[in-house]
């Protein structure tokens, strides 16, 4: 068996800092902030996002899926809400999320309640995606065991051919939306001295507090 030694691999970041006399009072637009830097830097799948959730005796679960929009409610994903997540969020709508974009050493943590949207917003974005991504929508029974690849490819056909294009959201597919109420932005450092600055929701505004890396 080959065994490459991957405790060795360390990496120094010194690229940006982070201070807590600079940055937005408001996460969500502290965030934005961010998210602009990982678009302009040309990172690849810079919404790529984990999200981790857990059902109803505490049992953790995490995927990675891909931040559609951020507005002033929350963070808005799209999925099949049958899925093993959406069974999760409907027993426990607690959730988090975590961005990495390394190139810039940069670590967002957000937590928050998870909520679907509104059935209009999901339809509304369904229909602005490829034509075979909402067939794939409708065919796959997402997160159930399947027979093998053949059965996905033949019923993407079938339906392909019975559709005449005319395709309608699936009723058990749309979007959520992650309502924070806990940030965490890091900041990677030299010496392994990074910056850490976390923002908890009050009644009113955001509490700001540095923590130790
Ligand atoms: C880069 C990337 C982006 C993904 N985006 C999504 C997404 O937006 N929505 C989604 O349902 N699954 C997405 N997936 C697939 C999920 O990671 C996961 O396999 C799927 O949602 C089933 O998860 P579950 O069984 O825990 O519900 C993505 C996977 C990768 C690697």
């Amino acid at each position: 068996m080959k065994t490459t030694d991957i405790s060795g691999i360390r990496k120094n970041y010194s690229k940006h800092k982070l201070d807590e006399n600079e940055v937005n009072k408001n996460p969500v637009l502290q965030f934005e902030l961010w998210l602009d830097d990982a678009l302009a830097c040309k990172i690849d799948e810079p919404t790529a996002m984990t999200l981790a959730t857990s059902d109803k005796n505490g049992k953790p679960s995490a995927r990675i899926v891909l931040l559609k929009g951020v507005n002033e409610k929350g963070f808005v994903f799209y999925t099949n809400y049958s899925s093993r997540k959406g069974r999760e969020i409907k027993q426990n709508p607690l959730a988090a999320l975590v961005f990495h974009w390394k190139e810039l050493e940069r670590q967002v943590r957000i937590e928050g309640y998870v909520e679907k949207i509104p059935e209009k917003n999901s339809e509304v974005y369904f229909s602005s995606r490829p034509l075979a991504s909402r067939i794939s929508a409708i065919v796959s029974p997402q997160s159930k065991i399947i027979h093998g690849r053949d059965f996905l490819d033949k019923l993407f056909i079938e339906y392909k051919n019975k559709s005449k294009n005319k395709i309608e959201k699936p009723a058990n597919w749309g979007g959520y939306v992650l309502i924070p109420d806990y940030f965490e932005f890091w900041q990677g450092r030299k010496n392994r001295l990074h910056d850490r600055l976390c923002y908890k929701r009050l009644r009113k505004g955001w509490k700001i507090n540095r923590l130790a890396p």
